[in-house]
């Protein structure tokens, strides 16, 4: 309880330091949901969070197919909005089965997920190429949510620092300060991702403000303070809360627990258990 209480006297410091930062609440639904099943699914959630602050957005990053359907059942909703969950890095040209960000933009996506360890792993996405995708994300006025985060054996050596930092420096860390400002980066620990094993909230924090140093490094404490920060890994309603009350870690980047409305609402939610 004691520990709850502290929690709570962080979260006031933190308004009254006036930090700029927000808390964001991100479904991935990954390579899910038939036509009508988006619609349902994206229906369901509108109707139980239409009491979402509009400080705490909800970004549904769905796959292609959905962003015009989800973009236009989201018209006038200023907390959920839509985002896809990969993007080119031409505009336009020849490259069959792709999309560009202001394809996707045009559709009405408002984020795009880059540098998901997925695509890194099953597409070759290294990390300038990840940084092209930043770079085109901001041209079109897309905000990127940026993934990072090690493989098991990596963490079991414990370089899982290092490693995260690399993916930064070769990425992140290129942007300009203005684009900086406009991305939100998502630490996930690809042993987390889908596998039932979370990182501890204490694991989670660990990296969170290490990764708010080096921005810290960069770009200025001022910058780092404003970064949101999301935590993605196997989050669920059962951890969700204890993972979001660490004072680094702003919210999630949801895959399985976003696919079921209620879980996924029970996230969200979890984000004002201790406000
Ligand atoms: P998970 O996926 O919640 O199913 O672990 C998270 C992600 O990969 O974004």
């Amino acid at each position: 309880m004691n520990a709850q209480k502290g929690i709570v006297t962080f979260r006031q410091k933190k308004r009254l330091n006036d930090t700029m930062r927000q808390q964001l609440v991100a479904a991935n639904w990954k390579m899910n949901k038939s036509w009508e099943e988006g619609v349902a699914l994206t229906e369901a959630i509108v109707q139980q969070l239409q009491d979402q602050p509009a400080d705490q957005p909800v970004v549904l990053a769905v796959p292609f197919i959905h962003i015009k359907a989800v973009s236009e059942l989201l018209e006038g909703n200023n907390t959920i909005r839509p985002g896809v969950q990969n993007i080119h890095t031409e505009d336009s040209g020849a490259y069959t089965g792709e999309i560009s960000a202001p394809m996707a933009k045009s559709a009405g996506a408002e984020y795009a997920v880059v540098g998901h360890s997925e695509r890194r792993k099953h597409f070759n996405e290294t990390d300038g190429l990840v940084l092209m995708k930043l770079k085109a994300a901001h041209q079109h006025s897309l905000k990127p949510i940026l993934c990072c985060g090690e493989p098991l054996e990596v963490r079991e050596q414990e370089e899982h620092k290092a490693y995260v930092s690399e993916q930064l420096t070769n990425s992140l860390l290129k942007l300009s300060a203005g684009e900086m400002q406009n991305t939100i980066v998502a630490y996930e620990p690809i042993w987390a991702i889908g596998t039932g094993k979370t990182a501890t909230p204490e694991q989670a924090q660990e990296m969170h403000a290490h990764i708010r140093e080096q921005i810290a490094a960069q770009f200025g404490s001022q910058a780092a303070e404003n970064t949101t920060i999301l935590y993605g890994g196997s989050c669920k309603p059962a951890n969700a809360e204890s993972l979001f009350s660490q004072p680094d870690v702003d919210g999630g980047l949801i895959g399985g627990a976003s696919l079921v409305a209620d879980d996924f609402v029970a996230v969200v939610r979890a984000l004002n258990v201790n406000a």
